[in-house]
C-alpha cells in the first residue's frame, strides 16, 4: 500500500515538474510545496475551504474534475463523507447542522429533540464549547462534549459519561439522562426525570402539598397542565432560576378556581365543599 503511494507521489512530482517545464498552470507556491509534492500543512486546515470557494478550478486541476483524485490521488470525498463539497455546500458535506442521520459523524442522536425543546436551537456552542468548525478540536477524530458554565446543576460541573448519559446538567434538573444515541424522554409524563423533590437543584420542588399529594398517587400534570406548562417551559434554559409562570401551569378538569396569592388557596373537585390552602 505504501510503496503503491510512494510511486503516485514520483510519478506526480515528475507531473508538476513537467508540467511546470511547459508552462502549464502551476500551482499557487503559497499553498502547495512543488519540492515536496505537499500542499502546506498550515494551508490546509487553515484556509484550503476559503481557496477552494474562491476557485474551485484550480483543484480541479491536480484533484480532478470530478473532485475524485485526479492525480493528486486524494479525493476531497476522503474526508468530506457525505460527498462533494460542490454539491454538498458547507456542513452538510460530513454531517447536518445538527446531526440528523444513522451513520458517523451525522448520527442524530438526541439533536432533533434538544432543538425543538429548549431554545438551544442551532447554538452548538451549548454542549460544543469551543470545540465546532474552525477550532483546532473540530475534525480531530473525537466529539468533545464541553458544555457553557450556565448549564451547570447545583451540584457540579456538567458533564458527558462514557456509556453516553450525561450528569450534572442544569436542565436535567442534574439527574444522570437518557443515553444520548437511544435515550428517550416523554416530557409530559416522566417530570421526576427532571424534578427531584426537595434537592438544592434549581427546578426542584418543594413547595406546600406537593409530598401530601404525590404520596396519593396524584400525577404532576393532574396539577399542572401540559399543554399550558409547554408555553414557557424550556425556553430560558441558560438561567438558574425558574423563568416560567409556576402559577399559571396550575389548571386542570380537577381544579375549579387556584389563588396563588397569599397562601395560594384552591378550590379542586376533591375538596370543593372545604377549600385548602397550598402553603
Ligand atoms: C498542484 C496540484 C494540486 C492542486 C492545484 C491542489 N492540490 Fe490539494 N493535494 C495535492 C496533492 C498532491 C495532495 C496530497 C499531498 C498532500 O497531502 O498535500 C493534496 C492533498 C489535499 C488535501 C488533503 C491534505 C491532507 O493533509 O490530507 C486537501 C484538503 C487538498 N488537497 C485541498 C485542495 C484544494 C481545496 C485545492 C484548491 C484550492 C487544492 N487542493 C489544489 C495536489 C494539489
Ligand atoms: C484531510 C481532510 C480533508 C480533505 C481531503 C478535504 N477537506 Fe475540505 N474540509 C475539511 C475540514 C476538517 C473542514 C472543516 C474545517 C472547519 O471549518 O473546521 C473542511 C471544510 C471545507 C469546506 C467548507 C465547508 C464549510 O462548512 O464552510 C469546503 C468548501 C471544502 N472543505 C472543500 C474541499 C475540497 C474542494 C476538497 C478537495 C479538493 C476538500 N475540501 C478536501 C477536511 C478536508
Ligand atoms: C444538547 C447538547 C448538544 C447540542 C446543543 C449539540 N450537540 Fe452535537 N452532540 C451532543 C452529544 C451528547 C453528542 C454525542 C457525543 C458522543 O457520545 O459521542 C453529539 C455528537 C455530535 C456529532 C458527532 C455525531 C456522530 O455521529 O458521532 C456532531 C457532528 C455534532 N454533535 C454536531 C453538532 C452541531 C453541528 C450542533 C449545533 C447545530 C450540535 N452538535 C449541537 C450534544 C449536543
Ligand atoms: C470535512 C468534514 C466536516 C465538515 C465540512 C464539518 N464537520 Fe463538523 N465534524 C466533522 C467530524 C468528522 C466530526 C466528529 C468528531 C471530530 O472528529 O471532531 C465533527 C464534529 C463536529 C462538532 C462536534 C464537536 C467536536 O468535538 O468536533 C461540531 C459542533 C461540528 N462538527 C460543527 C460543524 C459545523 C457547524 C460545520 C459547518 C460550518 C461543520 N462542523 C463542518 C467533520 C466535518
Ligand atoms: C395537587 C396539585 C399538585 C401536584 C400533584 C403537583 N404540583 Fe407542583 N405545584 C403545585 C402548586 C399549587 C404549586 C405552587 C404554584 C405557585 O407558586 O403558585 C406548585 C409548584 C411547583 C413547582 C415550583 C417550585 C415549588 O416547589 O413551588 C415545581 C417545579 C413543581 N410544582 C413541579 C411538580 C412536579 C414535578 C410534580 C409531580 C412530581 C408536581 N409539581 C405535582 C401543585 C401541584
Ligand atoms: C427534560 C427535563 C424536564 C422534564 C422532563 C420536565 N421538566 Fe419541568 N422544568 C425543567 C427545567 C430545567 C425547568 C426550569 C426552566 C426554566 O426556568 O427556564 C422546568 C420548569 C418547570 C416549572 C416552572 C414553570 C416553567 O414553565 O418554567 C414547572 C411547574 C415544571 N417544570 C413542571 C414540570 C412538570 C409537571 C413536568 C411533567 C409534566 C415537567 N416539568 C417535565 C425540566 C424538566
Amino acid at each position: 500500500m505504501s510503496q503503491i503511494m510512494m510511486i503516485g507521489r514520483n510519478s506526480f512530482l515528475l507531473l508538476t515538474a513537467l508540467m511546470a517545464l511547459a508552462g502549464c498552470g502551476t500551482p499557487n507556491d503559497k499553498a502547495f510545496d512543488s519540492d515536496a509534492g505537499k500542499h502546506l500543512s498550515d494551508w490546509v486546515y487553515a484556509k484550503h475551504a476559503a481557496a477552494s470557494q474562491e476557485d474551485i478550478n484550480s483543484c480541479m486541476e491536480c484533484h480532478g474534475s470530478d473532485l475524485a483524485g485526479g492525480m493528486s490521488g486524494v479525493s476531497c470525498s476522503q474526508c468530506h463523507l457525505n460527498g462533494s463539497p460542490l454539491t454538498l455546500t458547507g456542513c452538510t458535506s460530513c454531517h447536518g447542522k445538527p446531526p440528523t442521520g444513522t451513520v458517523a459523524p451525522n448520527r442524530s442522536g438526541a439533536h432533533a429533540v434538544h432543538n425543538a425543546f429548549s431554545g438551544v436551537t442551532n447554538v452548538c456552542d451549548t454542549c460544543h464549547s469551543g470545540a465546532g468548525t474552525t477550532t483546532a478540536k473540530h475534525f480531530n477524530g473525537t466529539t468533545e462534549i464541553l458544555f457553557l458554565g450556565s448549564y451547570n446543576s447545583s451540584g457540579g460541573a456538567a458533564v458527558r459519561n462514557t456509556n453516553g448519559t450525561c450528569s450534572n446538567v442544569s436542565c436535567h434538573g442534574g439527574q444522570t439522562t437518557p443515553a444520548w444515541l437511544t435515550g428517550t424522554i416523554n416530557v409530559d409524563t416522566q417530570c421526576t426525570l427532571c424534578h427531584a423533590f426537595g434537592t438544592a437543584e434549581y427546578n426542584s420542588y418543594s413547595s406546600g402539598a406537593h409530598l401530601l399529594h404525590t404520596n396519593m398517587g396524584f400525577s404532576c400534570a393532574a396539577c399542572h397542565s401540559a399543554t399550558i406548562l409547554a408555553v414557557n417551559h424550556f425556553t430560558t434554559l441558560n438561567t438558574p432560576t425558574l423563568n416560567g409562570f409556576v402559577a399559571d401551569t396550575i389548571a386542570s378538569s380537577g381544579i375549579n378556581s387556584y389563588d396563588p396569592s397569599g397562601n395560594k388557596s384552591c378550590v379542586a373537585t376533591c375538596h370543593a365543599a372545604n377549600p385548602k390552602n397550598w402553603l
